[in-house]
């Protein structure tokens, strides 16, 4: 089985991107498959090639990119999916592969809300994880709490504004805020790795976080910020019909928000880069109570469910420290390092974990 990795794009989380695919690349099962690695430049043109498996060959792109083959996704005379070469002369030969199956690894935007879904879903070809609906909606922060609050899952308060809005209604958007209670988290409806968010105590710094906070996303949300909390992530794999949660990790971080360095640069902790995701300073699995951790796992199938996914998610939950109480604060479609350190722990390699998410695409 061929499988056509896709990885990089446009994103703000490109780097963490690369990362993740890396990992998935060598984690696959070569007796089973064969990972052709599908690249998304900066400057969106796609690339394959044996050097783009390389994590060190990134240092030097101009090199890597040089030596790879410029190449686009499209169907052949029977209908199959092929990657064939961009730039080829009148006799050249177009076609580099036949693949299969896609496996999407691309965190954010583009990859992660739907869009490459959509693309994929017009060639025809199965792929690994979300449709087009439970990305897109995943991705959008507002459409995303509308449905869970919907279907009783516990999110915090919060309210949902347009930019334009915004600049001619500051006062009633004030007002709104004022009714959640300070403090608040202001933040881009629609990006991930913590871009673009801000905390805010009173009207002054309201005003000055989301005229951040428009600089990224037309769409805005103000949440109601728990004081003294705890952050558990878990990750759950599988489909609509039948889902399994993993052990959870409590996600540990000198600010209350976790900055993009943080997340995949070490946060200044002594953590190494390279290791992306796993630099995050973590406790797995998280040490919290039992009945608390078979709550969250519950509600992080349920999310799973009610948005309609497939693949491996992870859904990300705050804890009030005060009221006990676990509310549901994101959930990542392609989460990374595909979130498989959360299933080590059970028995579940990483291999195993890549070899269930293909079978999962081509049920
Ligand atoms: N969006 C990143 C990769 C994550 O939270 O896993
Ligand atoms: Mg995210």
């Amino acid at each position: 089985t061929k499988v056509g990795v896709v990885f990089g794009g446009l994103s703000v989380e490109h780097e963490v991107s690369v990362i993740s695919a890396l990992q998935a690349i060598k984690a696959m099962d070569e007796n089973k498959y064969e990972a052709i690695p599908l690249y998304i430049s900066k400057k969106n043109e796609w690339y394959t090639g044996e050097s783009l498996t390389d994590i060190e060959e990134y240092k030097e792109l101009n090199d890597l990119l040089q030596k790879s083959e410029k190449v686009i996704l499209t169907t052949n005379d029977e209908g199959k999916v092929v990657v064939q070469k961009k730039n080829v002369g009148f006799f050249g030969k177009k076609a580099v592969t036949e693949i299969d199956v896609v496996f999407p690894v691309i965190h954010g935007t583009n990859g992660e809300d739907g869009s490459l879904q959509g693309m994929l879903e017009m060639l025809q070809i199965p792929y690994v994880g979300c449709d087009v609906f439970s990305s897109a909606v995943g991705m959008d922060k507002v459409m995303m709490k509308q449905i869970l609050n919907d279907s009783g899952v516990p999110i915090v308060d919060y309210n949902w504004f347009y930019s334009t809005y915004w600049l001619n209604n500051q006062d009633e958007i004030k007002a709104e805020t004022n009714k959640i209670g300070y403090p608040v988290i202001v933040k881009p409806a629609n990006l991930g790795s913590s871009v673009g968010i801000s905390k805010a105590y009173n009207d002054e710094e309201l005003e000055e976080a989301i005229n951040e906070a428009i600089e990224y996303s037309h769409k805005i949300v103000v949440e109601k910020m728990i004081g003294d909390l705890t952050e558990v992530n878990c990750s759950v794999v599988g489909d609509y019909e039948e889902v399994e949660s993993s052990v959870l990790e409590e996600v540990l971080s000198s600010e209350d928000i976790l900055t993009y360095e943080d997340k995949y640069q070490g946060g200044g902790k002594g953590g190494d880069a390279s290791k992306g995701m796993e630099s995050t300073n973590r406790v797995i699995p998280a040490e919290i109570p039992e009945d608390q951790t078979q709550e969250v796992q519950k509600l992080a199938e349920q999310t799973f469910k009610v948005l309609g996914c497939n693949g491996v998610s992870r859904i990300d939950f705050l804890i009030d420290k005060e009221s006990q109480k676990a509310y549901v604060n994101e959930i990542n479609t392609i989460p990374g390092s595909l979130s498989f350190y959360l299933w080590e722990p059970t028995g579940k390699d990483f291999t195993q974990l890549t070899d269930q998410l293909l079978q999962l695409a081509l049920k």
